[in-house]
């Protein structure tokens, strides 16, 4: 089956009521583009405002748990009650920053997905494991141990996002994005068999207007996890319009 392109801003720790306006006229920009799906992932204090524009609001983590005792987390539940439809996990800020663990990942994932939400599950190799060789192993064990036991294909979502790209201005060629890409399709094949043509993967790391359109069109590069572009519409609109 096809798979739409997604295209997703995650706009990391910044952002304040005042520059909602930015997101307004990328929601604009999505309507105009009816084939891609588009959505913005806000700090935690935007996404209830932001959701209010009418556009597709996600967060960028979650607790494991649905509430208790873990001061300043978030769980799923909460974020769909603002009005978040997706939730991100695993992105390697997460991962290097805070030590989560690809169970910690599969379990914040089987969170999301039991409230409701959709999950885009970040995957992605450092600059010295690139550089060793073991890319594709490396990003196929974060895959296989960080997926949840049991999935509706259309809810989730990987993301390739090789840490050394991320706001770098370093993007791997198109052959590197392809041929990891096809690894990721064919573990998830492995694990789920002919629904992993369901399951949407997204590239991110440095994703901007220039690129994008090589980007979206190497091969089982269903769409683009935004950082640093995503923020303005004058830089994220053209990425959209690239994968229309
Ligand atoms: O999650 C998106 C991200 O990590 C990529 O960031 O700024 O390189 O587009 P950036």
């Amino acid at each position: 089956m096809a798979r739409r392109k997604y295209v997703v801003g995650n706009w990391k720790m910044n952002g304040l009521r005042a520059g909602l306006g930015e997101a307004e006229a990328i929601f604009a920009a999505a309507r105009d583009h009816a084939p891609v799906d588009v959505a913005l992932c806000p700090p935690f204090t935007l996404i209830g405002a932001m959701a209010a524009l009418g556009g597709t609001v996600g967060g960028q983590d979650c607790h494991a748990q649905d509430a208790g005792a873990f001061t300043g987390s978030v769980a799923a539940p909460m974020l769909a009650d603002v009005g978040a439809s997706l939730v991100i996990v695993g992105h390697s800020e997460r991962r290097d920053g805070f030590g989560e663990t690809n169970d910690d990942v599969k379990a914040k994932a089987e969170a999301a997905l039991a409230a409701g939400l959709a999950v885009i599950l970040c995957v992605g190799e450092s600059r010295a494991v690139r550089e060793s060789g073991g890319a594709i192993d490396h990003v196929l064990k974060q895959v296989r141990e960080s997926l949840p036991d049991d999935f509706e294909r259309a809810a989730l979502a990987i993301a390739y996002e090789p840490i050394w790209a991320i706001g770098t201005g370093l993007v791997p060629t198109i052959e590197d994005v392809a041929a990891m890409h096809g690894s990721i399709r064919a573990a998830l094949s492995e694990r789920i068999g002919a629904g992993a043509a369901e399951v949407r993967l997204l590239y991110g790391g440095s994703v901007t207007g220039d690129n994008a359109a090589d980007l979206l069109g190497a091969g089982d590069v269903d769409g683009a996890l935004v950082g640093g572009a995503s923020l303005s519409a004058a830089k994220f609109v053209p990425i959209i319009e690239a994968a229309a």
